[in-house]
Protein backbone atom coordinates (compact mmCIF):
# COMPACT_ATOMS: atom_id res chain seq x y z
CA UNK A 1 0.00 0.00 0.00
CA UNK A 2 0.97 3.40 -0.61
CA UNK A 3 1.23 5.95 1.96
CA UNK A 4 3.41 8.79 3.42
CA UNK A 5 6.20 6.43 4.71
CA UNK A 6 6.58 5.16 1.46
CA UNK A 7 6.23 8.01 -1.23
CA UNK A 8 7.76 11.17 -0.73
CA UNK A 9 6.52 13.79 1.97
CA UNK A 10 5.85 17.17 1.19
CA UNK A 11 9.17 18.44 2.88
CA UNK A 12 11.35 15.95 1.30
CA UNK A 13 10.17 16.87 -1.95
CA UNK A 14 10.69 20.92 -1.66
CA UNK A 15 13.68 19.73 -0.58
CA UNK A 16 14.84 17.37 -3.22
CA UNK A 17 13.23 20.02 -5.80
CA UNK A 18 15.49 22.51 -4.08
CA UNK A 19 18.99 20.93 -4.12
CA UNK A 20 18.02 20.13 -7.93
CA UNK A 21 17.68 23.54 -9.10
CA UNK A 22 20.43 25.29 -7.14
CA UNK A 23 23.17 22.93 -8.51
CA UNK A 24 21.25 22.61 -11.79
CA UNK A 25 21.56 26.82 -11.78
CA UNK A 26 24.92 26.37 -10.01
CA UNK A 27 26.31 24.03 -13.32
CA UNK A 28 24.75 26.14 -15.77
CA UNK A 29 26.42 29.37 -13.94
CA UNK A 30 29.19 30.68 -16.27
CA UNK A 31 28.84 27.52 -19.01
CA UNK A 32 30.44 30.00 -21.78
CA UNK A 33 33.71 29.06 -19.79
CA UNK A 34 33.10 25.64 -19.51
CA UNK A 35 34.42 22.92 -22.55
CA UNK A 36 31.32 21.77 -24.36
CA UNK A 37 30.87 17.94 -22.91
CA UNK A 38 30.69 15.03 -25.53
CA UNK A 39 31.72 12.04 -24.02
CA UNK A 40 30.20 8.54 -23.14
CA UNK A 41 32.02 5.44 -22.02
CA UNK A 42 30.84 1.89 -22.28
CA UNK A 43 32.22 1.72 -18.93
CA UNK A 44 29.63 4.17 -17.66
CA UNK A 45 26.80 2.27 -19.49
CA UNK A 46 28.11 -0.90 -17.69
CA UNK A 47 27.39 0.51 -14.51
CA UNK A 48 24.21 2.01 -15.23
CA UNK A 49 23.18 -1.43 -16.37
CA UNK A 50 24.39 -2.58 -13.07
CA UNK A 51 22.41 -0.72 -10.83
CA UNK A 52 18.96 -2.24 -12.22
CA UNK A 53 15.42 -1.50 -10.94
CA UNK A 54 15.09 -1.54 -7.29
CA UNK A 55 12.32 -3.73 -5.62
CA UNK A 56 12.20 -1.91 -2.12
CA UNK A 57 12.98 1.70 -3.21
CA UNK A 58 15.76 4.10 -2.25
CA UNK A 59 16.31 7.62 -0.74
CA UNK A 60 15.56 10.29 -2.91
CA UNK A 61 18.39 12.58 -2.60
CA UNK A 62 21.21 9.34 -2.97
CA UNK A 63 19.02 8.46 -6.70
CA UNK A 64 19.35 12.40 -7.54
CA UNK A 65 22.90 12.38 -6.53
CA UNK A 66 23.58 8.97 -8.56
CA UNK A 67 21.81 10.75 -11.55
CA UNK A 68 23.77 14.00 -11.65
CA UNK A 69 27.22 12.28 -11.13
CA UNK A 70 26.31 9.55 -13.47
CA UNK A 71 23.57 10.29 -15.91
CA UNK A 72 23.71 14.18 -16.94
CA UNK A 73 27.21 14.59 -17.22
CA UNK A 74 27.83 12.30 -20.24
CA UNK A 75 25.86 14.15 -22.91
CA UNK A 76 26.60 16.50 -26.14
CA UNK A 77 25.78 19.27 -24.87
CA UNK A 78 23.70 21.01 -27.30
CA UNK A 79 22.42 24.07 -25.06
CA UNK A 80 26.11 24.97 -25.08
CA UNK A 81 27.39 28.70 -26.77
CA UNK A 82 29.68 27.27 -29.03
CA UNK A 83 27.63 23.75 -29.62
CA UNK A 84 27.85 24.13 -33.21
CA UNK A 85 26.56 20.26 -34.83
CA UNK A 86 22.98 19.42 -35.40
CA UNK A 87 20.29 22.06 -35.31
CA UNK A 88 21.60 23.31 -31.54
CA UNK A 89 18.52 23.66 -29.15
CA UNK A 90 19.81 26.53 -26.96
CA UNK A 91 16.86 26.70 -24.27
CA UNK A 92 16.02 29.61 -22.97
CA UNK A 93 16.05 29.66 -19.13
CA UNK A 94 12.58 30.95 -19.27
CA UNK A 95 11.41 27.57 -21.37
CA UNK A 96 13.09 25.41 -18.62
CA UNK A 97 10.76 27.42 -16.26
CA UNK A 98 7.74 26.78 -18.08
CA UNK A 99 8.54 23.07 -18.38
CA UNK A 100 8.69 22.98 -14.89
CA UNK A 101 5.74 24.46 -14.29
CA UNK A 102 3.88 22.39 -16.70
CA UNK A 103 5.17 19.36 -15.26
CA UNK A 104 4.45 20.36 -11.89
CA UNK A 105 0.78 20.94 -12.33
CA UNK A 106 0.76 17.85 -15.24
CA UNK A 107 -1.90 19.19 -17.01
CA UNK A 108 -4.12 16.52 -19.55
CA UNK A 109 -4.07 18.96 -22.75
CA UNK A 110 -5.81 17.11 -24.89
CA UNK A 111 -9.61 18.60 -24.08
CA UNK A 112 -11.30 22.09 -24.28
CA UNK A 113 -12.96 21.19 -21.49
CA UNK A 114 -10.66 19.05 -19.27
CA UNK A 115 -8.19 22.27 -19.46
CA UNK A 116 -10.14 25.19 -21.09
CA UNK A 117 -7.35 28.24 -20.43
CA UNK A 118 -4.50 26.21 -21.30
CA UNK A 119 -6.39 25.17 -24.50
CA UNK A 120 -7.34 28.92 -24.80
CA UNK A 121 -3.51 30.01 -24.74
CA UNK A 122 -2.39 27.22 -27.04
CA UNK A 123 -4.52 28.46 -29.63
CA UNK A 124 -3.68 32.19 -28.68
CA UNK A 125 -0.06 31.49 -29.42
CA UNK A 126 -0.84 28.90 -32.59
CA UNK A 127 -3.45 31.85 -34.03
CA UNK A 128 -0.12 34.43 -33.46
CA UNK A 129 2.14 32.21 -35.34
CA UNK A 130 -0.31 31.62 -38.03
CA UNK A 131 -0.38 34.98 -38.58
CA UNK A 132 3.21 35.64 -38.50
CA UNK A 133 3.40 32.88 -41.49
CA UNK A 134 0.14 34.66 -42.95
CA UNK A 135 -2.17 31.98 -42.62
CA UNK A 136 -5.59 34.75 -42.02
CA UNK A 137 -8.83 33.25 -43.24
CA UNK A 138 -9.73 29.92 -40.94
CA UNK A 139 -5.70 29.16 -39.75
CA UNK A 140 -5.41 26.68 -36.80
CA UNK A 141 -2.50 24.51 -35.51
CA UNK A 142 -1.30 22.04 -32.96
CA UNK A 143 1.56 21.63 -31.02
CA UNK A 144 3.90 18.50 -31.21
CA UNK A 145 7.02 17.12 -30.31
CA UNK A 146 9.15 18.29 -32.65
CA UNK A 147 9.51 19.01 -36.67
CA UNK A 148 9.71 15.03 -37.66
CA UNK A 149 5.72 14.81 -35.86
CA UNK A 150 4.91 17.87 -37.53
CA UNK A 151 5.75 16.66 -41.19
CA UNK A 152 3.71 13.77 -40.83
CA UNK A 153 0.80 15.46 -39.28
CA UNK A 154 0.57 17.50 -42.50
CA UNK A 155 1.31 14.86 -44.54
CA UNK A 156 -1.95 13.33 -43.18
CA UNK A 157 -4.19 16.21 -43.75
CA UNK A 158 -2.18 16.58 -47.63
CA UNK A 159 -2.80 13.59 -48.36
CA UNK A 160 -6.45 13.12 -47.17
CA UNK A 161 -7.47 16.36 -48.77
CA UNK A 162 -5.74 15.16 -52.49
CA UNK A 163 -6.53 11.66 -51.88
CA UNK A 164 -8.89 8.53 -51.11
CA UNK A 165 -8.52 4.92 -50.68
CA UNK A 166 -9.52 4.21 -53.91
CA UNK A 167 -6.54 5.85 -55.69
CA UNK A 168 -3.98 6.86 -52.60
CA UNK A 169 -1.65 3.60 -54.41
CA UNK A 170 -1.20 6.23 -57.34
CA UNK A 171 -0.40 9.31 -54.91
CA UNK A 172 3.06 10.93 -55.36
CA UNK A 173 5.16 13.21 -53.32
CA UNK A 174 7.90 15.52 -54.24
CA UNK A 175 10.75 16.28 -52.04
CA UNK A 176 14.45 17.81 -52.91
CA UNK A 177 17.66 16.14 -52.50
CA UNK A 178 17.96 18.55 -49.37
CA UNK A 179 14.66 17.87 -47.48
CA UNK A 180 15.32 16.69 -44.35
CA UNK A 181 14.83 12.66 -43.81
CA UNK A 182 11.90 12.89 -41.92
CA UNK A 183 9.73 13.95 -44.36
CA UNK A 184 10.08 10.67 -46.60
CA UNK A 185 9.94 8.65 -43.25
CA UNK A 186 6.25 10.57 -43.17
CA UNK A 187 5.12 9.76 -46.33
CA UNK A 188 6.18 5.52 -45.80
CA UNK A 189 4.23 5.90 -42.73
CA UNK A 190 1.07 7.66 -44.42
CA UNK A 191 1.40 4.75 -46.89
CA UNK A 192 3.13 6.88 -50.20
CA UNK A 193 6.54 3.70 -50.89
CA UNK A 194 9.91 5.35 -51.67
CA UNK A 195 8.70 4.44 -55.04
CA UNK A 196 6.41 7.51 -55.25
CA UNK A 197 8.64 9.51 -53.96
CA UNK A 198 10.33 11.99 -56.20
CA UNK A 199 13.71 13.45 -55.12
CA UNK A 200 13.91 16.83 -57.25
CA UNK A 201 17.39 17.75 -57.68
CA UNK A 202 18.46 21.55 -56.48
CA UNK A 203 20.46 24.20 -57.50
CA UNK A 204 24.25 25.66 -56.97
CA UNK A 205 22.42 27.28 -53.54
CA UNK A 206 20.55 24.03 -52.78
CA UNK A 207 17.38 24.83 -53.42
CA UNK A 208 14.70 22.79 -55.16
CA UNK A 209 15.08 22.91 -59.16
CA UNK A 210 11.52 24.20 -59.97
CA UNK A 211 11.87 23.45 -63.84
CA UNK A 212 12.86 19.99 -63.26
CA UNK A 213 9.99 19.50 -60.36
CA UNK A 214 7.28 20.69 -62.97
CA UNK A 215 8.69 18.10 -65.66
CA UNK A 216 8.44 15.56 -63.02
CA UNK A 217 4.83 16.19 -62.21
CA UNK A 218 4.35 16.37 -65.84
CA UNK A 219 5.61 12.67 -66.42
CA UNK A 220 4.26 11.33 -63.35
CA UNK A 221 0.66 12.67 -64.93
CA UNK A 222 1.38 11.31 -68.08
CA UNK A 223 1.40 7.77 -66.60
CA UNK A 224 -1.28 7.89 -64.95
CA UNK A 225 0.10 8.73 -61.37
CA UNK A 226 -1.55 11.47 -59.19
CA UNK A 227 0.85 14.33 -57.92
CA UNK A 228 -0.73 15.11 -54.64
CA UNK A 229 1.72 17.32 -52.78
CA UNK A 230 5.01 19.30 -52.73
CA UNK A 231 7.13 19.34 -49.81
CA UNK A 232 9.28 22.55 -49.94
CA UNK A 233 11.68 23.58 -47.32
CA UNK A 234 12.31 27.33 -45.43
CA UNK A 235 16.27 26.69 -43.81
CA UNK A 236 17.68 23.44 -45.03
CA UNK A 237 18.93 21.43 -42.65
CA UNK A 238 22.46 21.15 -44.05
CA UNK A 239 22.61 24.07 -45.78
CA UNK A 240 20.04 26.36 -44.50
CA UNK A 241 18.65 27.48 -48.00
CA UNK A 242 15.32 28.21 -48.52
CA UNK A 243 13.50 26.89 -51.54
CA UNK A 244 11.81 28.99 -54.37
CA UNK A 245 8.18 29.17 -52.02
CA UNK A 246 6.13 31.72 -54.06
CA UNK A 247 6.86 29.24 -57.75
CA UNK A 248 6.53 25.88 -55.83
CA UNK A 249 3.08 27.62 -54.31
CA UNK A 250 2.78 28.42 -57.79
CA UNK A 251 2.78 24.91 -59.49
CA UNK A 252 0.82 23.47 -56.67
CA UNK A 253 -1.90 25.86 -57.64
CA UNK A 254 -1.92 25.05 -61.54
CA UNK A 255 -1.60 20.71 -60.78
CA UNK A 256 -4.25 20.64 -57.75
CA UNK A 257 -1.43 19.95 -55.43
CA UNK A 258 -0.90 20.76 -51.95
CA UNK A 259 2.13 22.89 -50.72
CA UNK A 260 3.96 21.54 -47.41
CA UNK A 261 6.79 23.75 -45.98
CA UNK A 262 9.41 22.24 -43.63
CA UNK A 263 10.15 25.16 -41.71
CA UNK A 264 11.09 23.19 -38.71
CA UNK A 265 14.38 24.94 -38.73
CA UNK A 266 13.70 28.43 -40.44
CA UNK A 267 10.12 29.36 -39.59
CA UNK A 268 11.82 31.16 -36.88
CA UNK A 269 13.15 33.73 -39.30
CA UNK A 270 9.46 34.81 -39.56
CA UNK A 271 10.09 36.84 -36.20
CA UNK A 272 12.88 38.51 -37.38
CA UNK A 273 12.10 41.97 -38.71
CA UNK A 274 15.50 42.29 -40.90
CA UNK A 275 14.93 39.09 -42.68
CA UNK A 276 11.47 37.06 -42.46
CA UNK A 277 11.63 38.63 -46.10
CA UNK A 278 13.45 35.85 -47.03
CA UNK A 279 10.47 33.73 -46.46
CA UNK A 280 8.02 35.23 -48.78
CA UNK A 281 5.78 32.60 -49.49
CA UNK A 282 5.03 30.95 -46.69
CA UNK A 283 1.32 32.53 -46.97
CA UNK A 284 0.84 30.36 -49.95
CA UNK A 285 1.23 27.27 -48.35
CA UNK A 286 -1.14 24.87 -47.20
CA UNK A 287 1.09 23.82 -44.20
CA UNK A 288 4.03 24.72 -42.50
CA UNK A 289 6.06 22.77 -39.94
CA UNK A 290 7.94 24.77 -37.53
CA UNK A 291 10.21 24.17 -34.19
CA UNK A 292 10.20 25.70 -31.16
CA UNK A 293 13.32 23.76 -29.90
CA UNK A 294 15.86 24.85 -32.53
CA UNK A 295 15.39 28.13 -32.98
CA UNK A 296 12.69 29.51 -30.93
CA UNK A 297 14.71 28.72 -27.98
CA UNK A 298 12.31 26.23 -25.90
CA UNK A 299 13.45 23.32 -24.21
CA UNK A 300 12.46 19.68 -26.56
CA UNK A 301 9.60 18.46 -27.19
CA UNK A 302 8.35 21.41 -28.69
CA UNK A 303 7.04 22.09 -32.24
CA UNK A 304 3.95 23.34 -34.34
CA UNK A 305 2.11 22.33 -37.32
CA UNK A 306 -0.13 25.10 -38.79
CA UNK A 307 -2.62 24.80 -41.79
CA UNK A 308 -3.89 27.55 -43.68
CA UNK A 309 -7.21 26.06 -43.22
CA UNK A 310 -7.91 23.88 -39.48
CA UNK A 311 -10.58 21.68 -41.09
CA UNK A 312 -8.45 19.84 -43.01
CA UNK A 313 -6.79 18.43 -39.57
CA UNK A 314 -10.19 17.73 -38.00
CA UNK A 315 -10.90 15.97 -41.33
CA UNK A 316 -7.71 13.57 -40.98
CA UNK A 317 -7.79 13.41 -37.02
CA UNK A 318 -11.64 13.84 -35.50
CA UNK A 319 -12.30 10.84 -33.55
CA UNK A 320 -15.98 10.54 -31.66
CA UNK A 321 -15.91 7.32 -29.28
CA UNK A 322 -18.56 7.24 -26.40
CA UNK A 323 -15.61 7.56 -23.61
CA UNK A 324 -15.08 10.68 -25.24
CA UNK A 325 -18.94 12.42 -25.66
CA UNK A 326 -18.78 14.18 -22.42
CA UNK A 327 -16.04 16.15 -23.04
CA UNK A 328 -17.06 16.59 -26.74
CA UNK A 329 -15.61 19.85 -28.69
CA UNK A 330 -16.27 22.12 -31.64
CA UNK A 331 -14.50 24.20 -33.42
CA UNK A 332 -14.90 27.43 -31.24
CA UNK A 333 -13.43 24.66 -27.75
CA UNK A 334 -10.67 23.02 -30.23
CA UNK A 335 -9.96 19.50 -28.46
CA UNK A 336 -6.67 18.89 -29.75
CA UNK A 337 -7.59 14.92 -29.77
CA UNK A 338 -9.70 16.42 -32.65
CA UNK A 339 -6.90 17.75 -35.34
CA UNK A 340 -3.81 15.83 -33.94
CA UNK A 341 -2.25 12.02 -33.77
CA UNK A 342 -2.36 12.31 -29.79
CA UNK A 343 -4.88 12.09 -27.36
CA UNK A 344 -3.57 12.60 -23.80
CA UNK A 345 -0.67 14.97 -24.38
CA UNK A 346 1.43 17.68 -21.89
CA UNK A 347 0.81 21.39 -22.59
CA UNK A 348 3.63 21.59 -24.82
CA UNK A 349 2.72 25.51 -25.81
CA UNK A 350 2.30 26.97 -21.88
CA UNK A 351 6.31 26.94 -21.82
CA UNK A 352 6.48 28.73 -25.50
CA UNK A 353 3.83 31.68 -24.10
CA UNK A 354 5.54 32.30 -20.88
CA UNK A 355 8.82 33.04 -23.02
CA UNK A 356 6.65 35.13 -25.60
CA UNK A 357 5.09 37.18 -22.71
CA UNK A 358 8.73 37.13 -20.58
CA UNK A 359 11.28 37.93 -23.36
CA UNK A 360 8.98 39.59 -25.84
CA UNK A 361 9.27 39.58 -29.46
CA UNK A 362 11.85 42.17 -29.90
CA UNK A 363 14.59 40.00 -27.89
CA UNK A 364 13.05 37.24 -29.67
CA UNK A 365 13.55 39.07 -33.35
CA UNK A 366 16.90 39.93 -32.64
CA UNK A 367 18.38 36.68 -31.00
CA UNK A 368 17.24 34.97 -34.30
CA UNK A 369 19.47 37.97 -36.00
CA UNK A 370 21.84 37.18 -33.93
CA UNK A 371 22.59 33.48 -35.19
CA UNK A 372 22.96 35.18 -38.68
CA UNK A 373 25.60 37.32 -37.27
CA UNK A 374 27.35 34.37 -35.76
CA UNK A 375 27.71 32.34 -39.45
CA UNK A 376 28.97 35.65 -40.59
CA UNK A 377 31.65 36.52 -38.46
CA UNK A 378 32.86 32.78 -39.26
CA UNK A 379 32.84 32.85 -42.90
CA UNK A 380 34.63 36.41 -42.45
CA UNK A 381 37.03 34.45 -40.13
CA UNK A 382 37.42 31.71 -42.54
CA UNK A 383 37.79 34.30 -45.72
CA UNK A 384 41.20 35.51 -43.93
CA UNK A 385 42.89 32.00 -43.68
CA UNK A 386 44.52 29.65 -47.11
CA UNK A 387 43.54 26.97 -48.02
CA UNK A 388 39.30 27.02 -47.06
CA UNK A 389 36.67 26.83 -49.44
CA UNK A 390 33.20 28.12 -48.49
CA UNK A 391 30.84 25.65 -49.85
CA UNK A 392 27.34 27.06 -48.81
CA UNK A 393 27.63 30.58 -47.63
CA UNK A 394 26.84 31.80 -44.60
CA UNK A 395 22.65 32.30 -44.59
CA UNK A 396 20.11 31.80 -41.61
CA UNK A 397 23.28 30.69 -39.12
CA UNK A 398 24.71 28.36 -41.20
CA UNK A 399 27.74 27.92 -43.02
CA UNK A 400 29.61 24.93 -44.90
CA UNK A 401 33.49 24.73 -45.69
CA UNK A 402 35.85 22.37 -46.08
CA UNK A 403 40.13 22.68 -46.43
CA UNK A 404 41.23 21.69 -49.85
CA UNK A 405 44.58 21.34 -50.43
CA UNK A 406 45.90 20.77 -54.31
CA UNK A 407 48.68 18.01 -53.25
CA UNK A 408 45.94 16.45 -51.76
CA UNK A 409 43.41 13.45 -53.29
CA UNK A 410 39.84 14.18 -52.64
CA UNK A 411 39.55 11.14 -50.34
CA UNK A 412 42.62 12.38 -48.35
CA UNK A 413 40.65 15.79 -48.22
CA UNK A 414 37.36 14.10 -47.27
CA UNK A 415 39.71 12.37 -44.08
CA UNK A 416 41.28 15.38 -43.37
CA UNK A 417 37.98 17.56 -42.83
CA UNK A 418 36.23 14.22 -40.60
CA UNK A 419 39.44 14.16 -38.13
CA UNK A 420 39.19 18.26 -38.19
CA UNK A 421 35.95 17.62 -36.60
CA UNK A 422 36.75 14.67 -34.34
CA UNK A 423 39.92 17.01 -32.81
CA UNK A 424 37.68 19.84 -31.91
CA UNK A 425 34.97 17.92 -30.64
CA UNK A 426 37.87 15.96 -28.75
CA UNK A 427 39.11 19.51 -27.71
CA UNK A 428 35.96 20.37 -25.88
CA UNK A 429 35.90 23.79 -27.10
CA UNK A 430 33.37 23.67 -29.93
CA UNK A 431 31.41 21.21 -31.09
CA UNK A 432 31.78 21.16 -35.02
CA UNK A 433 30.63 18.53 -37.09
CA UNK A 434 30.50 16.96 -40.94
CA UNK A 435 27.82 16.71 -43.35
CA UNK A 436 27.79 15.95 -47.33
CA UNK A 437 27.54 18.48 -50.06
CA UNK A 438 27.92 17.57 -54.12
CA UNK A 439 29.67 14.58 -52.61
CA UNK A 440 32.29 16.10 -50.60
CA UNK A 441 32.94 15.49 -46.98
CA UNK A 442 32.62 19.45 -45.26
CA UNK A 443 32.75 20.84 -41.86
CA UNK A 444 29.10 22.47 -41.27
CA UNK A 445 28.18 25.20 -38.12
CA UNK A 446 25.34 25.94 -37.51
CA UNK A 447 25.02 28.77 -34.63
CA UNK A 448 21.79 29.92 -33.01
CA UNK A 449 23.10 30.44 -28.88
CA UNK A 450 22.32 34.24 -28.11
CA UNK A 451 25.38 34.07 -25.84
CA UNK A 452 28.08 33.42 -28.54
CA UNK A 453 30.41 35.80 -29.51
CA UNK A 454 32.69 36.93 -32.73
CA UNK A 455 35.40 35.86 -30.19
CA UNK A 456 33.94 31.84 -30.25
CA UNK A 457 33.30 31.64 -34.02
CA UNK A 458 37.12 33.14 -34.71
CA UNK A 459 38.93 31.19 -32.03
CA UNK A 460 36.69 27.97 -33.80
CA UNK A 461 37.53 28.73 -37.09
CA UNK A 462 41.14 29.22 -36.00
CA UNK A 463 40.96 26.19 -34.08
CA UNK A 464 39.83 24.28 -37.10
CA UNK A 465 43.02 26.02 -38.83
CA UNK A 466 44.90 24.96 -36.69
CA UNK A 467 44.40 21.11 -36.53
CA UNK A 468 44.10 20.86 -40.65
CA UNK A 469 47.26 22.36 -40.75
CA UNK A 470 48.54 19.68 -38.67
CA UNK A 471 47.14 16.91 -40.09
CA UNK A 472 47.67 18.12 -43.67
CA UNK A 473 51.56 18.40 -42.66
CA UNK A 474 50.90 14.49 -41.28
CA UNK A 475 49.55 13.63 -44.35
CA UNK A 476 52.04 15.12 -47.08
CA UNK A 477 55.31 12.81 -45.15
C1 LIG B 1 14.42 20.98 -41.74
C2 LIG B 1 14.14 19.97 -40.65
N1 LIG B 1 12.98 19.31 -40.67
C3 LIG B 1 12.66 18.41 -39.72
C4 LIG B 1 13.53 18.13 -38.71
C5 LIG B 1 13.15 17.10 -37.68
O1 LIG B 1 12.83 17.75 -36.48
P1 LIG B 1 12.77 16.99 -35.09
O2 LIG B 1 14.17 16.52 -34.83
O3 LIG B 1 12.31 18.03 -34.14
O4 LIG B 1 11.83 15.86 -35.24
C6 LIG B 1 14.78 18.77 -38.65
C7 LIG B 1 15.74 18.48 -37.59
O5 LIG B 1 16.84 18.97 -37.57
C8 LIG B 1 15.08 19.73 -39.65
O6 LIG B 1 16.23 20.40 -39.66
Amino acid sequence: MINSENILNSAQLEEAIENFVHEFCAEKHDIHSQKVTWYTSEGQIEKIKQIGISKDGRPVDEVIAEMSKEVYRYRGDANHPRFFGFVPGPASSVSWLGDIMTSAYNIHAGGSKLAPMVNCIEQEVLRWLCEQVGFTKNPGGVFVSGGSMANITALTAARDCKLNDENLHLGVAYVSDQTHSSVAKGLRIIGIPNSRIRSVATNSAFQMDTDMLKEMIAKDKENGLIPFVVIGTAGTTNTGSIDPLEEIADICANNNMWFHIDGAYGASVLLSPKYKHLLKGTELADSISWDAHKWLFQTYGCAMVLVKDIKHLFHSFHVNPEYLKDVEGDMEHINTWDIGMELTRPARGLKLWLTLQVLGTRLIGSAIEHGFQLAEWAEEALNELDNWEVISKAQLAMLNFRYAADDLTDEQMDLLNEKVSEKIVESGYAAVFTTILNGKKVLRICALHPETTRDDMRTTIHLLDTYARELHEKMKK
